[in-house]
């Protein structure tokens, strides 16, 4: 007897009769005569409802059968009489694997807060909503990959470890095998990094961009996605100290090739969602719903799938930082005070609540703006003629502002390290990277997006800790 996945036997259901199918208890209900246990395996949302009569099994052994308890079933699959499925394991063995005392088991079948099932992220897994999210996140990371793929785009593996910090914002967690009471010392009192394991001071990376310009001046078409490392302090609902990018760097392309890269890529990502994760979207639609009760009907957002069709079909709103700036400065909440962060005057930084004022209020769609003050980017972007503008993108999303941050690339020299020198940026230790301009030098542009904003997005989740298996955030490395 093949043993098969619950979603394999409620999709092949009827042509096996006698089936084995191995999962964890989430219910137990019946009376005298009959229970009906809902097993799950983590291949799909839905559980396989068992139905085991009294007479056929000891108590000793459905004494056992509990929330969370792991179950080998062999049985008949067979119409289901009751309602909520299509087919049902009428039981004639049942093995219990691994108990789960009842008393001791965090994950009962009631609703458990998110704060709850943070501090228990080992055992999250289990429930309903942990189970959706994470089949969603695979199906993101497989799409990633497809998607690349499929356009010709080589898949690069840059260091973690490195000694630049490609985003100069200095948020980098130091990464070294010195001691930390006795570092040894410089005559002039400092820690002595050439005697550190790699004889400088490193860090972990905070984007693998820089190394993929080096490979996309060659390759032509290139993306990293791997884990990004920031030790920024910022405790928001919207930011890890440990999270996944997906970086594509193209030869030759133009800031507008790259807004264009980016929409397709957004949408076919989408698209995906819709079209492979269905099930566990509804799950979380209904959640959402749930939720959204519980709030006053302006505040209310739109319904999950509705939200995620509504950006496929719509292109997103173009605009520059200048544009932007006189938009949110004539806004009713900048003008009632409402802004936390008041906009008067071209060059400051927007906040996610300018962000989302402008995609969720004003355009009502998703919108990229360009051509931001230099002052506020990083380097490596491209100087635009006006002398204090570059041609960097940012692509927002409703609920998330800022999910994708990317630019054209300088890739004049002269332009380059005058922006360097101005930063006090150390060019003779980024000479590997100044050599892409050296020799062969041409357009090229690329972005980043972040994959767990992605998931917020996709999953309607509000919180980025909810959508990485083991978050990473000021004070909390569990797990
Ligand atoms: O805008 P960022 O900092 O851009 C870069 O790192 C560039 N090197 C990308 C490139 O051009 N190749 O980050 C890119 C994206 C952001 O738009 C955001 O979605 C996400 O990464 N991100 C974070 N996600 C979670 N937690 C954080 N602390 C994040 N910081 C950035
Ligand atoms: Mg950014």
């Amino acid at each position: 007897m093949k043993r098969l996945s619950v979603k394999e036997l409620l999709q092949t259901a009827g042509h096996h009769e006698t089936v084995e199918a191995r999962g964890w208890v989430r219910t137990k209900r019946g009376n005298k005569q009959v229970n009906f246990i809902a097993l799950n395996d983590g291949s799909t949302i839905h559980n396989i409802q068992v139905v085991a009569e009294t007479e056929r099994f000891p108590e000793e052994v459905l004494k056992r059968v509990t929330t969370g308890a792991a179950l080998a079933v062999k049985g008949v699959l067979v119409e289901s009489a009751g309602s909520g499925q299509a087919f049902e394991i009428q039981a004639r063995e049942i093995v219990v694997l691994g108990e789960a005392d009842p008393e001791k088991f965090p994950i009962q079948p009631k609703k458990h807060s998110l704060e709850f099932l943070r501090d228990n992220a080992h055992l999250r897994f289990r429930t309903n909503l942990f189970g959706a999210i994470f089949r969603v996140r695979h199906a993101m990371a497989f799409a990633i990959h497809d998607y690349f793929n499929a356009h010709g785009f080589y898949y690069i593996h840059t260091p973690l470890v490195t000694a630049s910090d490609a985003e100069g914002a200095g948020e980098m967690f130091r990464v070294t095998t010195l001691d930390a009471l006795h570092p040894p010392l410089t005559a002039e009192g400092e820690v002595d990094y050439k005697q550190d394991f790699f004889g400088r001071a490193t860090n972990l990376t905070v984007s693998g961009q820089l190394e993929g310009e080096l490979a996309a001046m060659a390759l032509g078409k290139i993306y990293t996605f791997g884990p990004t490392f920031r030790a920024e302090n910022s405790n928001t609902t919207r930011h890890l100290a440990e999270f996944w990018m997906i970086e594509p760097e193209v030869a030759f392309n133009d800031l507008h090739d790259n807004m264009e890269l980016a929409e397709d890529f957004l949408k076919y990502l989408i698209r995906y969602a819709l079209d492979h994760c269905m099930d566990d979207l509804l799950y979380l639609s209904q959640r959402l719903q749930e939720e959204e009760k519980e709030k006053k009907a302006e505040e209310r957002s739109m319904e999950l799938i509705e939200k995620l069709r509504f950006v496929l079909e719509n292109p997103f709103e173009h605009l520059t930082y200048t544009e932007a700036i006189d938009v949110l400065k004539s806004s009713k909440p900048n003008k009632n005070g409402k802004f936390q962060y008041p906009i008067d005057r071209w060059g400051v930084d927007l906040q996610s609540e300018h962000e989302r004022y402008l995609v969720e209020k004003h355009f009502k769609r998703p919108v990229i703006l360009t051509d931001y003050p230099a002052a506020i980017k990083a380097f490596y972007m491209k100087q635009n003629p006006d002398g204090k503008s570059v041609a960097a993108m940012d692509v927002l999303f409703p609920q998330i502002g800022e999910i994708i941050g990317g630019s054209q690339r300088e890739e004049n020299l002269e332009k380059l390290l005058g922006r360097m020198n101005a930063l006090g940026l150390p060019a003779e230790s980024m000479s590997w990277y100044l050599d892409t301009r050296r020799f062969g030098t041409a357009v090229h542009s690329g972005f980043g997006l972040g994959f767990e904003r992605l998931l917020l997005f996709v999953t309607g989740m509000g919180n980025i800790r909810d959508v990485i298996p083991f978050p990473r955030t000021p004070k909390n490395a569990e797990f």
